[in-house]
């Protein structure tokens, strides 16, 4: 990993042991059809690459029953469901259950140049967002993420958009503590909520980050002013990992309390079906089935339902 070259020796070990154990997960059963497979991916070369539109663009279209293109659509089926994109590999329309560039583009304004930047995105899923940041280019993009599916999911991707400085690994916010001072930018969007310390994770993020460095931060959160979070005794808005859904105030404050400044509002909005639904690449339920179907105020079991806000921060410097 090109990471690895800005590391103390000691910390590379860690990471590498924690690496070559998590990569074991990539022969597990379920991921015997795109082991199968990824030999048989056409070698292609992508002539167009697009990065700056919505719908991530890697390679000229070919027609439905290329034999080229038959291949690689069967993996990337292999490797559903696609939560994050849109993408489209060779004309392969894959209509992820998010539109992230939802997300993206409240984001955009707001972040400064990335050009020659060192860029981090903490639970990345397949990478959409670190794609999306290349036409600034940012000296070095790492996307983290635990899950093997998603291993699968960029690299179909990165094999034809071809980035040099681009990489993925099955690392976790835990591993933070590898790097010391060094990122100039990290992204931690939709993580904070689904893990139990997130004092924990804000202390990490801040220390693996250089002084004055951006933190974006996205969550959902719950409508209201005062300083407090939502801790549903069970599920919230069917999904079992939520642990806690503050107020933009409370996220605000937790932040303020990990040592970070400067902390601006990007955007704060509620969350809509159009941005989280059913599509043929995430064939499951999705955002509606997920709230009151008579009262879109709040989720299937009656919480407030979910608004989502992005916040900007820097490392004291
Ligand atoms: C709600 S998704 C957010 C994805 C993306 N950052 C976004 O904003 O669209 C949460 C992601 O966290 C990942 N994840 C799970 N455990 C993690 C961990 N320990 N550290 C970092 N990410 C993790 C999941 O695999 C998933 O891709």
């Amino acid at each position: 990993m090109q990471v690895y070259r800005w590391m103390d020796e000691k910390d590379v070990q860690v990471l590498a042991s924690v690496k070559a154990e998590r990569d074991k997960s990539l022969d597990w059963k379920p991921f015997a059809a795109i082991r199968e497979l990824w030999p048989r991916l056409p070698g292609l070369t992508a002539d167009l690459c697009r990065f700056d539109l919505p719908q991530v663009t890697i390679g000229t279209p070919l027609a439905p029953d290329h034999p080229a293109r038959v291949v690689l659509e069967q993996a990337a089926r292999a490797v559903m469901p696609w939560k994050k994109g849109p993408f489209n590999l060779f004309g392969i329309d894959i209509d992820a259950e998010w539109r992230s560039d939802f997300k993206w583009e409240r984001l955009a304004d707001a972040l400064p140049d990335q050009k020659d930047k060192l860029v981090l995105d903490v639970g990345s899923n397949n990478g959409y967002y670190l794609f999306r940041l290349l036409p600034q280019r940012p000296r070095y993009l790492l996307s983290i993420d635990p899950v093997p599916r998603l291993w699968y999911q960029f690299h179909l991707l990165q094999r034809y958009a071809g980035a040099p400085n681009l990489e993925f690994a099955m690392w976790g916010w835990e591993e933070l503590a590898c790097w010391k001072e060094l990122w100039d930018t990290v992204f931690c969007m939709g993580i904070i909520y689904h893990h139990r310390d997130p004092m924990g994770i804000l202390r990490n993020l801040r220390e693996a980050m250089k002084p004055g460095g951006l933190l974006v931060m996205e969550s959902i959160v719950i409508p209201g002013d005062d300083s407090i979070c939502l801790f549903p005794p069970d599920r919230y808005a069917r999904m079992r990992n939520v642990w806690f859904v503050p107020t933009v105030t409370a996220l605000k404050h937790m932040m303020t309390r990990a040592g970070f400044i400067d902390i601006r509002e990007v955007a704060t909005n509620r969350h809509e079906p159009a941005e989280q639904r059913t599509t043929l690449w995430n064939p499951g339920p999705s955002y509606r089935d997920f709230i009151d179907p008579h009262n879109a105020d709040l989720t299937a079991e009656g919480h407030p339902a979910p608004w989502r806000t992005i916040l900007t921060a820097r490392k004291k410097g």
